[in-house]
Parts: C-alpha cells; sequence; structure tokens
C-alpha cells in the first residue's frame, strides 16, 4: 500500500497561487471576525477560556512575522519588543487581557505590515530547498495557523453575551435519502494505512504514513444528534456515576452539569444559545459542545463506546475497493460545499445525515465538517514522528492528558482539515465545536 495519491498543484507556480490564495483568505476571515466589534469588545475578555480577539489578532500577525520573515526570509523582528507577549506558552489565556496588548489600530497595522513582506517572500521563493520552503509548506503552515485562530475566535464569538455581531448566513441542507440511512456500518478488519507523508501541508503529528491493522468494528453513520443526547439527559444520565469516568463524574458534580453547554431547560422545553439567540435544541443537529467526558457517558450510557482515532480515520480514508487511503472519505478531491459543512459557511452543524456527496465508500456521512468528533485517543505521535518545525506545535501535548478529535467543523476552514488532520484538547473542554459519534466491537464471527 502506498501513500494517497499527490494532491493537485505541486508544480511552483500552482503552489504559489494555493498559498496566496490560503494566506489571503484566513485574512479575509480574520478581518470578518475582528471588525463586527468595536475596540472595547476587541480587547475585552468573553470568557476566561479565551484570549482578547486582539490578542488573537496580533499573535496571527506575530507568527507570520516569526516563521515567514524570518526563519524563512532571514529578516530581523520588526518588534523585538512584542513577542513574549503573544507567546501562546508564557501566558495563559486567561491572563492575556493584562498584558500591555497592542491596542486594535496598532494590532491591524502590525498584522496587515506583516502580510504585505510575507507575500513578497512568496514572490521571491523558489519554494524548493530547505523544508520550510519545499512545497510552500511555511506558508500553508501560516495560513492554517491563522483559520486555527479564527475558529478559536468564532468560539469567542459564540461564548459574547448579547445579540451576535455576526451576520446569519444560509441555513445548511437537510438530510438527504437519510431514512434508508443504517444507524450504524460494519467496519471490517484488516491493515489499513493511517496518516501521510506526502499531504504537502500536512503538520508534523499527522506524518509519517504507516500500516496499523483495525480490527473490525461498527460505526455510526452519523454523528449522535442532540435528539438521541436528550433522551440521555432525560434518562437521568447527569446523576448516574455508572457512566461517567470517575474524573468526569467529579466534574459533573463540581459544576452541577446537567446537559451540553449553552442548553438551559425552561417551561418544559430544552433551550440552547447559539450565536446570541436562544432557540429551542435542534434536536436533528449533532449535539455540539459536550465534552469528552460527556460523549464517553452517553456512549457507555447507550452501550456503545467511542470510536479510536484509528478506527475514525478508516472510515474516513479506507477505500475497500482498492485497499487505498484517500484523502478525504468521497476521494482525493478538495472539500466543495456539497460535500462538507465547513469555513463558517452556516455558522451551525448540518442535520444528521445531510451531505450524501460526502459519503465515505463505507456509508459514513458527515466525517468532514459540522462538528468535531471526540475520539477515545490520546494524542501521541505516529511510529516515526519528528518533530517539524516546532516542538510546541505538537509534542509538548502528547500524553494522556489530551483527548483527539477528528474531522473539524463548521468553523474549520479546509485548508485547516483533512482526512490526516489531528485536533485535541483537554477531556473537560465543552466550549469548542466538538460532538462525536459512537462505535462497538465486532462480534467474533462478523468479519
Ligand atoms: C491544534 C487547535 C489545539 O488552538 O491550541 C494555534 C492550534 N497551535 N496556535 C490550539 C494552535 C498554535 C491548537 N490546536
Ligand atoms: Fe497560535
Amino acid at each position: 500500500m502506498n501513500d494517497a495519491v499527490q494532491p493537485p498543484d505541486t508544480d511552483s507556480e500552482g503552489l504559489r497561487n494555493r498559498a496566496v490564495q490560503a494566506l489571503t483568505a484566513a485574512r479575509d476571515r480574520t478581518e470578518l471576525l475582528t471588525s463586527c466589534v468595536d475596540d472595547a469588545e476587541l480587547t475585552a475578555q468573553h470568557s476566561p477560556l479565551m484570549s482578547p480577539l486582539v490578542w488573537d489578532l496580533a499573535h496571527i500577525g506575530n507568527q507570520e512575522e516569526l516563521w515567514l520573515l524570518r526563519n524563512v526570509a532571514g529578516r530581523d523582528a520588526l518588534r523585538p519588543e512584542i513577542d513574549s507577549v503573544y507567546d501562546a506558552f508564557e501566558h495563559p489565556r486567561s491572563a492575556r487581557p493584562t498584558l500591555p496588548l497592542l491596542a486594535p489600530a496598532e494590532a491591524r497595522s502590525y498584522a496587515a505590515q506583516v502580510r504585505g513582506r510575507a507575500l513578497d517572500v512568496l514572490e521571491r521563493s523558489p519554494l524548493r530547498g530547505g523544508p520550510l520552503e519545499a512545497d510552500a509548506f511555511a506558508f500553508g503552515m501560516v495560513a492554517q495557523h491563522e483559520q486555527q485562530h479564527d475558529e478559536t475566535m468564532l468560539i469567542t464569538h459564540q461564548l459574547r453575551r448579547g445579540p451576535t455581531a455576526l451576520t446569519a448566513p444560509a441555513p445548511p441542507p437537510a438530510p438527504e435519502g437519510a431514512a434508508r440511512l443504517p444507524a450504524e456500518v460494519l467496519v471490517a478488519g484488516g491493515p489499513f494505512e493511517m496518516g501521510t507523508s506526502l499531504e504537502p501541508w500536512a503538520l508534523d503529528n499527522e506524518r509519517p504514513a504507516h500500516v496499523t491493522f483495525v480490527p473490525s468494528f461498527h460505526l455510526d453513520t452519523t454523528p449522535v444528534s442532540c435528539g438521541a443526547y436528550l433522551s440521555f439527559v432525560e434518562d437521568g444520565g447527569y446523576a448516574d456515576p455508572r457512566w461517567w469516568q470517575p474524573a468526569g463524574w467529579g466534574t459533573v458534580q463540581e459544576h452541577g452539569l446537567r446537559a451540553p453547554l449553552f442548553w438551559r431547560r425552561e417551561g418544559g422545553e430544552w433551550l440552547r444559545r447559539h450565536f446570541g439567540t436562544t432557540e429551542p435544541v435542534p434536536l436533528d443537529e449533532p449535539v455540539l459542545h459536550v465534552s469528552w467526558y460527556e460523549a464517553d457517558a452517553y456512549a457507555r450510557w447507550a452501550g456503545r463506546r467511542l470510536p479510536s482515532e484509528a478506527e475514525w480515520e478508516k472510515a474516513a480514508r479506507h477505500d475497500p475497493v482498492s485497499g487505498r487511503s484517500t484523502r478525504y472519505p468521497w476521494g482525493d478531491a478538495d472539500p466543495s460545499p456539497d460535500r462538507a459543512n465547513l469555513g463558517q459557511r452556516h455558522l451551525r452543524p448540518a442535520p444528521v445525515g445531510a451531505y450524501p456527496a460526502g459519503e465515505s465508500p463505507l456509508g459514513v456521512r458527515q466525517l468532514i465538517g459540522d462538528v468535531w468528533e471526540w475520539t477515545s485517543s490520546d494524542l501521541l505521535p505516529y511510529p516515526g514522528f519528528a518533530p517539524f518545525p516546532y516542538r510546541e506545535y505538537s509534542e509538548v501535548f502528547f500524553g494522556p492528558g489530551h483527548k483527539v478529535l477528528r474531522g473539524g467543523s463548521f468553523g474549520v476552514d479546509q485548508v485547516a482539515c483533512r482526512g490526516t488532520f489531528r485536533n485535541w484538547d483537554l477531556p473537560v473542554r465543552r466550549q469548542i465545536f466538538a460532538g462525536f459519534r459512537t462505535a462497538r466491537d465486532a462480534a467474533a464471527g462478523e468479519l
């Protein structure tokens, strides 16, 4: 088995265009997220879990300066005095409002100045030679970094009080043929190629490609819906320690948890706050804003379990006919609006059973987009992992403290979302756009 096909545009002009397009799309989105609120709101802390938006803005510029101007082009620091303010490891999010942050106008002009120079560097780079420039990797990495912070800023908008500052987009598509969709599929045991060595902009933790044996298992064809999750809530799931990991049960008791974040019960009806609007809990949409502990508890209540990361990726990439691993569930083509709900296009997940064109050959839907999906796996390096280009992207997070999420949400851009992409967070986190689907072992004799 060889690694997936060569992705398109590997000639240098194609790569250069792809990099310009990715950087420009990221900056357009950053501007959308930061121009819709006033300066007071940009510098305020909307939640202790999040940075002020103006920190994200200047941090985006600072990382771009570090990688593209200093490391790729060998330039001196534009403003060496600000580096420590925008170092994510020096200051936890909760402490960032007290730092000497650049004011909004300064942060904007700093990011714009860096961008102008970065585009010059891109124009002049041969896009080969050192590993940062080869395949325009550093440019793709910087675009992904900005889009990751754009998703983070979108979470800040969700946590913000009052009416949303974002304009309401068209609703996502309805389910299609979902009535005929089986609840789960059987994935036959066998070897499968996980990770990638060829995808040019894959980050260090997605590498290298390696064969892993995945025993037969059953997997839900869609993410778990709010309606299904509500059955767990109404069955007293949050009052029964049998379903919970001890640490998860501790958080339920400590914080008096009774339902997903943003849900509340009023006059016999379950409501949720979603981007400034209170609405009835949408029973047919994937459940959102649950912690790993809540996902794990639901699965146990349902007599099931979370899929491992390898199971998730096999369901998303394995083509049983060719035996090959594809870039996405639908094949090797880049995402399109008929296949996946990405990029803040709808500001909410589509109902379960949507996007038949995005289905995998194994018959699993909505693996890419809609909601990040918690897996049972800890974030660990693949065999042969090498940190690149910095240990602080992934390596320092390896270990049992962080759980892996896969597939991307409605709030992630396609440049930072693919079949191999690995996200992670602490198992208590609920503000991220995370849901899950469930799995179970196949019985002996079922392939
Ligand atoms: C990979 C999404 C967990 O946001 O903490 C942003 C991405 N790394 N800046 C995060 C990241 C450095 C990271 N996640
Ligand atoms: Fe960052």
